[in-house]
């Protein structure tokens, strides 16, 4: 294939969807002005963990080189970007500096009929307001399209191979010939199957962070089914098996427990939420903003269950935390419900060991002050109460009577409803679950079957 590809940002979106271009046959140049990143990656290292990253890397090599200087870009058609646009705080702005440093970057080296593709996640506008901002900068149009990406950390290979779909938004005065340039490009993607949509800039940044929202919101709801259900003796897994069997409803994201993190979801709820402020689109505020409270409380009701079990004090009292990780089959600890947990039992006085199969040194960097073990029975070793809080397929695999054998109290509190609670009860342990009831009624739920296992 003739195109040589460019692709700016070499974080999780940018550096898959790099190695899977050149996996794909084309020659790439991935660039970050992160030197110890690129570094790194030019001597084969990845910096994160990614299922299947390291056989698709080490196949594509020969077609990927790895710079910080822009200079390096200058014979490539085409030119990703896919650079971090991280939140403020309070969830209100999101700072695009990122994108526009990137593109503007390019355009001393860029080639005539080069077309420069944005896929960060965006506000609504950006793409817009960037074409402009490289016209000027360049003294012509350059050719600007909108690609954003929907992969799924854990399964970002996957996901950049075999998309469900691949969205273009378009703007400039070429649109067809761009049209054609991502055709060319995904080519590999469509003749597996995936479905190819083209609009203008303003819906393809929108159908980003909606498609998200959806997401957090059905995970809100079933947690929002759950409280119903703690309060009224209702089992909210037998409740969301039954009500996903509806094909119109699915049992994807529908599972309770902690809810939702990382890195994606709640950032892009809130820029959908200040964007839908800025807009005046009331309704959409509102939901957005019921859907956040939602999430949070999942996290405090967990500590309530934990009080409950300790007697309504933690102060002095062993908590073992399964899982630092956001969700599993991933390092990423970003905005990671556990360890939200976690840090809260910490702060209520209670000494706090975390276990996860792949996080730990990511979860020691973002809270040095708990206690970590890779090995699971010594996180265990005279725990008060175990929290289950990452669903890891290791936790299921679990024996309850050998953990049994080294905590000081059998007592389980599962925050990803992913464990089998009569398997824990007759173990001896006191199993209690937001949304499910504490009598031995239990809906014997195959739990490898649950979506989020196959959904995450
Ligand atoms: C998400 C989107 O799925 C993806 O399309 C987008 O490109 C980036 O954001 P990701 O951040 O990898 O991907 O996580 P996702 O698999 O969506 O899970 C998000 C969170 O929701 C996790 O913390 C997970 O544990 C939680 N979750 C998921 C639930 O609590 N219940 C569910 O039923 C499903």
């Amino acid at each position: 294939m003739s195109r040589r590809i460019s692709v700016s940002g070499l974080g999780y979106l940018g550096l898959v969807h790099a190695i899977c271009l050149a996996h794909e046959g084309f020659e790439v140049v991935g660039i970050d002005i992160d030197r110890h990143r690129v570094d790194g990656l030019r001597k084969g290292r990845l910096p994160f963990f990614e299922p299947g990253l390291e056989e698709v890397f080490r196949a594509a090599r020969r077609r990927i080189t790895f710079t910080h200087r822009v200079a390096d870009l200058a014979d490539c058609d085409v030119h990703f970007l896919c650079v971090g646009t991280p939140q403020s705080a309070d969830g209100r702005e999101t700072d695009t500096s990122h994108v526009f440093d990137a593109a503007l970057g390019l355009v001393p080296y860029l080639k005539p009929d080069a077309l420069v593709v944005g896929k960060s996640t965006v506000p609504v506008g950006t793409a817009a307001l960037l074409s402009t901002a490289l016209r000027q900068a360049a003294g012509r149009e350059v050719r600007l399209a909108w690609s954003p990406e929907f992969v799924r950390q854990g399964r970002c290979v996957h996901d950049t191979l075999n998309p469900d779909r691949i969205v273009y938004g378009t703007g400039g005065s070429r649109p067809q010939d761009d049209v054609d340039v991502l055709d060319e490009i995904f080519a590999p993607q469509y003749s597996r199957g995936t479905q190819r949509l083209v609009v203008d800039y303003a819906t393809a940044e929108l159908v980003k962070v909606a498609a998200n929202a959806f997401l957090a919101t059905k995970i809100s709801f079933i947690n929002a089914v759950a409280e119903l259900c703690e309060q009224s003796g209702a089992d909210v897994v037998a409740l969301a098996e039954a009500i996903g069997m509806d094909a119109r409803i699915g049992h994807q994201f529908l599972s309770a427990g902690l809810g939702f993190g990382g890195g994606c979801l709640p950032k892009d709820l809130a820029g959908f939420q200040a964007r839908a402020e800025e807009y005046g689109a009331e309704p959409a505020v509102t939901m957005m903003r019921a859907v956040e409270q939602v999430n949070g409380k999942a996290r405090t009701n967990v500590v309530e269950l934990a009080l409950d079990m300790c007697d309504g004090d933690l102060m002095g009292k062993n908590i073992t935390v399964l899982g630092a990780a956001f969700k599993p089959h991933t390092d990423d600890v970003r905005e990671s419900p556990a360890l939200d947990v976690a840090r809260i039992c910490d702060a209520l006085g209670a000494r706090v060991t975390v276990h996860d199969p792949l996080a730990i040194d990511n979860a020691k960097k973002a809270h040095p002050r708990l206690r970590y073990e890779r090995d699971v029975l010594r996180a265990a070793r005279g725990a008060d109460v175990v929290l289950h809080l990452t669903e890891w397929p290791d936790y299921r695999e679990l024996d309850p009577e050998s953990l049994g054998r080294v905590v000081r109290r059998r007592r389980i509190i599962d925050g990803r409803h992913g464990l089998k609670p009569e398997q824990w009860s007759r173990a001896g342990w006191s199993y209690r679950a937001w949304g499910r009831p504490l009598a031995s009624t239990f809906f014997d739920v195959d739990v490898d079957a649950q979506a989020w296992a196959v959904g995450g």
